[in-house]
Parts: structure tokens; sequence; C-alpha cells
């Protein structure tokens, strides 16, 4: 009996056990209720009554001694840091040090929003769940005005009145409203996010894509300062030589309106596939605001005047980084994605 409990202490004293595993497969060898501990426990019932006094304080012994290797494998678990070798080692260096990217969408929003903050624009946000009348019908677009057909609403549900409908907003242009409600002027807003329109999905058209919508209400505002600003914005985003030109155009809520083109960055105005050999390529809607707006936002025209522009950011990231498909934006395609590293 003495014999076994010296060959039992010694096979214990050498177990090695790297993990949790080998240490509960000590535990079961030796100290379970069917282990090496357990079975010599039970031959103690055959031990000699002379015997049993010096053979029990052996067992005891050995009990404890099993238990205090039991305790020394579980803490040789642990390094000399204090740190649990089986978990990972969050200090260690990753192993193929790749960092993801901004999105190309967020990369240009982001830069649209440093070129206008440092023009004094403050940055605003609006829902894209909109009723009628901030979509719509406050910005002077009448009840059955031809420019509504043009938008390709989405409708979610219907009002008791028009202006009640509930939409996807189809453009930017609704938080210029809820902002002059809110606040007083002297206002200088940017105001980017997500619009919708019932449009068949190519390359050229997504039914989901964001705007930037821009607004200065003051007073004296003039033609002038919204030529200006979106002259120094272009040079900002496409290089110092980038020049505008304005041509006349239309939308309910400004008068005059002015559609935006910029002279070509890529070929210089010598004509390419880009700006499909005229030079130039158009990016942003604009226009002074119509005094009816600011009615029915409750500022009073006589006192004040102010422009407005709205451009796509899908369209600025593509020219920026000559890509040639929207679809591109909304796939997430890594492959895609990588190359905005370090952009
Ligand atoms: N909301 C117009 C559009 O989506 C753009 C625009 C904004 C035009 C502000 C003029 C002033 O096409």
């Amino acid at each position: 009996m003495l014999e076994k409990i010296e060959k039992v202490l010694k096979e214990a004293g050498d177990w090695k056990a790297k993990n949790s595993e080998e240490i509960e497969k000590f535990r079961l060898s030796f100290l379970s209720k069917k282990g090496r501990l357990n079975e010599l426990f039970d031959d103690f019932k055959n031990v000699p009554n002379e015997k049993k006094r010096e053979i029990g304080q052996e067992l005891n012994k050995l009990k404890a001694k099993l238990e205090e290797r039991f305790a020394e494998l579980q803490q040789s678990k642990s390094n000399s840091a204090g740190l649990d070798i089986e978990k990972p080692d969050v200090f260690l260096p990753e192993i193929n040090g790749s960092l993801g990217s901004l999105h190309p969408l967020t990369l240009v929003r982001k830069r649209i929003t440093e070129i206008f903050a440092r023009m004094g624009f403050s940055s605003e946000d609006g829902p894209e769940i909109e009723s009628d009348w901030y979509n719509f019908t406050a910005l002077n677009f009448a009840e059955n005005h031809p420019a509504r057909e043009m938008q390709d609403t989405f409708f979610v549900s219907k009002g008791k009145e028009q202006k009640d409908d509930m939409i996807l907003r189809t453009h930017t242009s609704n938080v210029q409203v809820r902002l002059m409600e809110a606040k007083k002027p002297p206002l200088r807003s940017i105001m980017i996010g997500r619009v919708y329109r019932n449009e068949a999905i190519s390359a050229r058209a997504h039914c989901q894509f964001h705007q930037v919508e821009g607004l200065y209400i003051d007073k004296n505002v003039s033609f002038k300062d919204l030529k200006d600003t979106l002259l120094h914005f272009s040079k900002e985003m496409f290089g110092k030589d980038t020049k505008i030109r304005l041509r006349p155009s239309y939308f309910p809520f400004t008068e005059p309106s002015a559609e935006i083109d910029i002279s070509c960055f890529i070929c210089k105005g010598e004509g390419c596939n880009i700006c499909k050999k005229t030079g130039w390529v158009e990016i942003a809607g604009s226009g002074m605001v119509d005094p009816n707006v600011l009615i029915n936002s409750g500022i009073d025209p006589e006192e004040y005047t102010g422009f407005a522009f709205g451009m796509g950011i899908e369209r600025i990231a593509m020219l920026k980084y000559d890509i040639n498909d929207i679809r591109l934006f909304f796939d997430n395609d890594v492959r895609f994605l990588n190359q905005f590293q370090g952009a």
C-alpha cells in the first residue's frame, strides 16, 4: 500500500499540463470519484487494523499533496505577468497589419463638410421619411406641378390632404424649410443626407443616393455670393484651376435658378468621355430662395434674401475618383473599397 501511495505521488509530481484540457485530465485521473486517490481510499478497507493508523496518515498526506499539485498546475497556466496564456494577447502586433479604409462617400462627405465649415457653414440634419409639405408644398411646388412628377417619388402613406402625404424625401431641400422654421436668420448651413427616387438602377442612376444642400439667408445676400461660394468650393474640391459656369434653369423653390457646371478637370476642357466632349460637367442645381419659400418658413422676404444649392455626393465622388458605376458605392465589394486606403 505504501508503495502504491509513493507511486501515485511520483506520477502526480511528474505530470505536465500545458492547457486546461490537460489540467482537467489530471483532476480526473487523481482527484475525481473514479480517480487514483479514491481507489486507494477504497483499498484502505483491506488494510489490517494495526497498519490503519500509519497508512491513514499517509493517505491524508497524499490527498493534500495531490490538491496542492492541482492548484500548482492551474497557477502555471498563467504566465509571470499574470496573463492567461490561453487567451489572446491584445498587446501583440497584428499579423498582416492591414487596416480598413473610409468609404469613398464618407471621404467626399468629410471633404465637403470641411470646405464649407471654413466658409462658416454649419452642418444640419433632417428626416428621410418626410411629409409632402416639407419636400414639395412648402418649397413652392403647386399641387399638380409637373416638377413633382420629375422627382419619381416613393410614397409611404396617404394623408388627408396632399401636403400630409408621407414620402421618402426626393432631395435634401426638405431640411431648408425645417431649418428656417427652427432658427432665425442669419443662417448658413449645409445639409447632407440620403435621398430616394423611384428610378431603375443602372450604372448612372440609383433609387437611393446622397445630396448636400446649402442654404445661406441673411440681409443682402446676392447672386454673386452664390457664385463665389460655389466657385471657391469647386476649386477646393477639384483643384485650383477649376472654373465654373452657370446655366439658366428652373426649380420651383428658387428664382432665378441656375445649373452649375465645372470645367472638366480630367481633359482640362479639351473634351473627353467624362464631359461628353463639351469640356464642362454639371455638379449642382442652385438659385436665390424664392420669396414664397421664405414666407412659408416664416421669414420676411422684404428683410432677408438667400441662396440655396444642391448637389449629388455620388456624382462628385465619381468625378473625383473616376468611378464609372454608381452601384459600386452600395455593393461594398472590398476590392473596390480597398482602393481608398489612405485617400
Ligand atoms: N433639390 C434640387 C434637386 O434635387 C437641387 C437644388 C437645391 C436646386 C437647392 C436649387 C436649390 O435637384
